[in-house]
């Protein structure tokens, strides 16, 4: 895919650094009164980027509008683009110091985890949304917004992999999920906590620059698109048959949102085995509890085939998956990939 990259500058002060705002839709650019009625994606990158006057005092501006959808319409497509396009314009760019991305709340942790396995870049990549829209009163968005700006622009946020930044909180992409469907305080790591602060229009970050023990990052440079990956949520009288309509309809790995630890029920066990073992296709077992770690040692049993997530919940299980099918891994070279953020 060519990429073109978006130079003209909304501000130009030549003391500041210089960033590209990459806007994909959701709330953030939503108009409504309330987190409960509004149409996503309505408003443009520089309408974002006007409604926050002080940005110029920050750094100079890029847009670069990718798409305008909320974040339910965001595709492996989108995800390749957005990709590819900060890793030319921002990463491979002297001129450019990171890269903020707006971005739908619901599956922004998807698109955040993508970026953070794809980008080859120690500059920052910040994500961010908005529980409430534009034009709604106290709209989180330019707030969220303008301390965006200002991690991206950070020199103490190199190196940490990409971030979200919403309501003063700076966080991993590599662990953060979205733990509350309308709050605003809804980006947390569960167990690992924030990697910082904004304080004051301020970053503060707890730690020198480190990445998550599990995170490895892939080359999408030639891919062009991510074989298809389907989740199956585990539960009571789970029957056989799902997996196999999953494989029928032409998946080509699958993750299960398993119960506790990536459980699932006896039969179904056989029916995993089977289909990693007659079908070629990999089986990712992760947790429907919203956090925690799946570790190989809990879902082995006597078979090799067995895939734990680790620590990655099912939707970003699912983005790795994709990302190793892609790559055309083995079913060993897969198994080792999930195996670096297992305890074992
Ligand atoms: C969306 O994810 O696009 C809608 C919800 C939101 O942005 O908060």
């Amino acid at each position: 895919m060519n990429v073109t990259c978006n130079t003209t500058f909304l501000n130009f002060d030549p003391k500041l650094p210089n960033i590209t705002i990459f806007a994909t839709g959701g709330t953030i650019a939503g108009n409504g009164s309330s987190n409960t009625n509004y149409t996503s994606g309505v408003f443009s990158v520089e309408d974002l980027i006007y409604a926050v006057p002080s940005i110029k005092n920050i750094s100079n501006v890029v847009g670069d509008q990718v798409s305008n959808v909320g974040s339910e319409d965001v595709n492996s497509t989108i995800l390749l683009d957005l990709s590819k396009k900060i890793n030319q314009c921002v990463c491979e760019d002297d001129a450019m110091s990171g890269a903020v991305v707006t971005h739908g709340t619901d599956t922004l942790e998807e698109t955040a985890f993508f970026l953070d396995a794809t980008l080859n870049c120690s500059k920052p990549v910040v994500i961010v949304g908005a529980m409430r829209p534009a034009s709604a009163i106290s709209a989180d968005g330019p707030y969220n917004l303008i301390e965006s700006v200002t991690v991206a622009v950070s020199k103490d946020a190199r190196n940490r992999g990409a971030l979200v930044v919403m309501n003063d909180r700076i966080v991993s992409t590599y662990y953060v999920t979205k733990t509350n469907a309308n709050t605003m305080d809804t980006f947390k790591a569960v167990e690992m906590g924030n990697v910082g602060q904004v304080i004051g229009g301020t970053p503060y970050f707890f730690f020198p620059p480190t990445l998550p023990t599990g995170r490895s990052t892939y080359n999408i440079s030639e891919i062009n698109s991510i074989p298809r990956v389907d989740i199956l949520y585990s539960y009571q009288d789970m029957q056989n048959e799902t997996i196999y309509d999953t494989v029928n309809r032409g998946a080509k790995g699958i993750v299960i949102a398993g119960a506790g630890a990536g459980g699932v029920s006896t039969r179904f066990n056989d029916a995993i085995e089977d289909v990693v073992n007659n079908y070629s296709i990999p089986v990712v077992q992760s947790f429907r509890t919203g956090s925690g770690e799946v570790p190989y040692a809990e879902i082995a049993s006597t078979s090799s085939t067995h895939i734990a997530s680790g620590y990655l919940n099912p939707q970003k299980s699912r983005i790795l998956l994709g990302l190793l099918l892609a790559e055309k891994k083995s079913l060993t070279e897969i198994a080792g990939a999930f195996a670096k953020g297992t305890a074992g």
